[in-house]
């Protein structure tokens, strides 16, 4: 399996901070909004990510990120030259993916949670040994804001809409999303939504048409946040600086995870901890490699 991270998009709803920077740079505590979603890809132990991102960033990308091997990882850019809509970003993707399925995320979710990486590992697991598209359902009280699922008492989805005004339940679809490969056939056949996007929902609205639609909730003890709007991107950060020093850990530490995943040895960390000194990141990092 293969990932894309969409990481392009106006940030309009982050004006005027995102006017000059692109939001999925701006921190997150003590680290870029784009770590933690890579992280999340990092511990599902995929490798080959692919990030797609406006043109004027492409180069911060590959400042931050390169090639990908100093994390042990293979980092590919595509640039999506407007905001068209997530489902473009499966049709730009293309090339990248080949043949493969797909791990498809959005650069402003920020996930965390006990169980979390094992729920995702699961339907990842599945999606591979079986195909079709796998959703995740989160409980909020502003639906209309979201993609929303709707399911029946044995978790079979019934609906999915985009932005609904009248939504039909409370579960708002998250930005982490598992395809089989014929994704990229249904995203090229989505017509724009009335807002001119391609909307992701209606890639998943065809998985559902031909039954292959299935969705996970993340219940109690999982918190979810789309950092796009003032609010939830304050939350977040809060969320991270509360967790991170009440447990002594980090979340979305990239180093940490190509370290613990073997994808880079002792001396690589080292590397990699030298220019974050001043910081505490860079001494959780120390820490990390001076205590096994
Ligand atoms: C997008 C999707 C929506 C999903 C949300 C999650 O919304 O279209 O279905 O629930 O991401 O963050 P957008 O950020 O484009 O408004």
């Amino acid at each position: 399996m293969k990932a894309i991270i969409l990481a392009g998009g106006s940030g309009t709803r982050l004006y005027p901070v995102t006017m000059t920077v692109n939001k999925h740079f701006l921190p997150i505590y003590n680290k870029p909004m784009i770590y933690y979603p890579l992280s999340l890809v990092m511990l599902l132990g995929i490798k080959n990510v692919l990030f797609i991102v406006n043109p004027t960033d492409l180069e911060t990308f590959k400042r931050l990120f390169r090639d990908g091997s100093h994390l042990g990882m293979n980092i590919k850019y595509r640039i999506q030259e407007k905001p068209n809509g997530l489902a473009e970003g499966l049709i730009l993707a293309e090339d990248f993916i080949g043949n493969d399925n797909i791990c498809y995320l959005l650069g402003d979710n920020i996930f965390y949670g006990h169980d979390l990486v094992k729920i995702m590992a699961e339907a990842k697991k599945e999606i591979e040994e079986k195909g079709g598209a796998y959703v995740f359902g989160y409980y909020v009280k502003d639906p209309e804001r979201f993609g929303v699922v709707e399911f029946d008492e044995k978790g079979n989805v019934k609906s999915i809409e985009e932005k609904p005004k009248k939504p039909k339940s409370n579960y708002a679809v998250v930005g982490m999303y598992f395809y089989d490969n014929e994704a990229i056939e249904i995203a090229k056949r989505v017509k724009p939504s009335d807002r001119g996007e391609l909307e992701i929902t209606s890639v998943n609205e065809e998985y559902l048409r031909r039954g292959k639609l299935k969705v996970k909730l993340l219940g109690r003890g999982f918190a979810w946040f789309d950092a796009g709007t003032h609010d939830s991107f304050l939350e977040a950060g809060e969320f991270v600086a509360t967790i991170e020093k009440k447990t002594g850990l980090m979340i979305g530490c990239i180093e940490e995870i190509a370290y613990r995943n073997g994808w880079i040895d002792r001396e690589q960390l080292l590397e990699l901890a030298k220019p974050l000194a001043k910081t505490d990141y860079g001494k959780y990092l120390l820490e990390l490699a001076n205590s096994e």
